[in-house]
């Protein structure tokens, strides 16, 4: 088995790798090479920094890492069934490293499905931490909580250009396929909605339409408790069909309060792992 960095050839041997690896993933996940093309173009990959395993030539394992500034993320890491147990990520992780320390990359981070036991332990051997959980939940049109927004306030649906609004009233950070940069370059439809009282901004939520994920909600410390959130949260739901409301940072008494109360359904919950390069 050896490992090397990757280049643009290589990517319809990510793609299959990538399904073979998660054909028996908790949650199924098959996307067409299209798909996976712009999930790794919004995660900011960078395929010089990714790494693969081959055995026999024949790609067995993938890395693929996700470049920001001194920050690198872990879009994915797969091994084929048939290679597992052999420390496949563990070599993947040894190559990778020394090469991001010497870009200057100074923080290695990653997310993963609570339960997915094998996958934590290797992340753990490779020197990362859990950082924080992060919940996921569903949305389902038949579970909505109607709501309109409290007397004074409207919400609207804005230009996706004005999105960086949502991201003023927030108290934690999102995870990296949330972040700012991940938001702007999301190539399908971004909707911003905005609650708006008298002239001012108090809330906002952002929906990724393909997927129907809501990417954010936050609502101004000022104005909460007044079913602001209710408001936009029912609004963001009538984009899609069923919302995935997705790493949302489970120490948010709020948030942890929030969702459920309108509707959601606990999905599962992810832990953001990370190390110091
Ligand atoms: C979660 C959040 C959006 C809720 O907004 P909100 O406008 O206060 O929500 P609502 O007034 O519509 O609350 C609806 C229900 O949720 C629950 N809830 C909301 N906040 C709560 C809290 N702090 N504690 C307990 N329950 C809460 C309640 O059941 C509430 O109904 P009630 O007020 O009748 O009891 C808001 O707290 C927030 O913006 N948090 C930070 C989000 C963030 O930082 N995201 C980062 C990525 S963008």
């Amino acid at each position: 088995m050896e490992t090397r960095f990757l280049a643009d050839d290589d990517l319809d041997a990510v793609h299959a790798t990538f399904l073979e690896a998660f054909s028996d993933y908790v949650v199924p996940i098959a996307p067409d090479r299209e798909q996976l093309g712009r999930m790794l173009r919004q995660r900011s990959a960078d395929l010089a920094s990714s790494v693969g395993a081959f055995d026999g030539g024949r790609m067995v394992g993938v890395s693929a890492t996700g470049r920001r500034g001194d920050e690198a993320y872990v879009i994915f890491t797969g091994v084929v069934p048939a290679s597992r147990g052999r420390r496949i990520a563990g070599a993947m992780f040894d190559r990778l490293l020394p090469a991001l320390a010497e870009a200057g990359v100074r923080r290695l981070s990653l997310e993963v499905i609570r339960g997915n036991d094998r996958a934590v332990a290797a992340y753990r051997r490779a020197g990362f931490v859990v950082e924080r959980d992060l919940a996921c939940f569903t949305l389902a049109p038949a579970d909505v909580v109607p709501a309109d927004p409290p007397d004074g306030v409207t919400v609207t649906r804005r230009a996706a250009a004005d999105w960086p609004s949502w991201t003023r009233f927030r108290d934690w950070a999102p995870s990296w396929q949330h972040a700012v940069p991940s938001v702007e370059r999301t190539e399908g439809e971004v909707v911003l909605l905005e609650a708006v009282e008298g002239e001012r901004a108090v809330g906002a939520a952002a929906v990724l339409v393909d997927g129907a994920v809501l990417a954010g909600l936050a609502v101004a410390a000022e104005a909460r408790r007044r079913g602001i959130g209710s408001a936009l949260l029912a609004a963001a739901a009538a984009e899609v069909e069923t919302l995935r409301i997705l790493n949302v940072d489970a120490s948010s008494v709020a948030d942890a309060a929030f969702y459920p109360a309108r509707g959601a359904r606990p999905l599962l919950v992810q832990h953001e792992m990370a190390r110091r390069v």
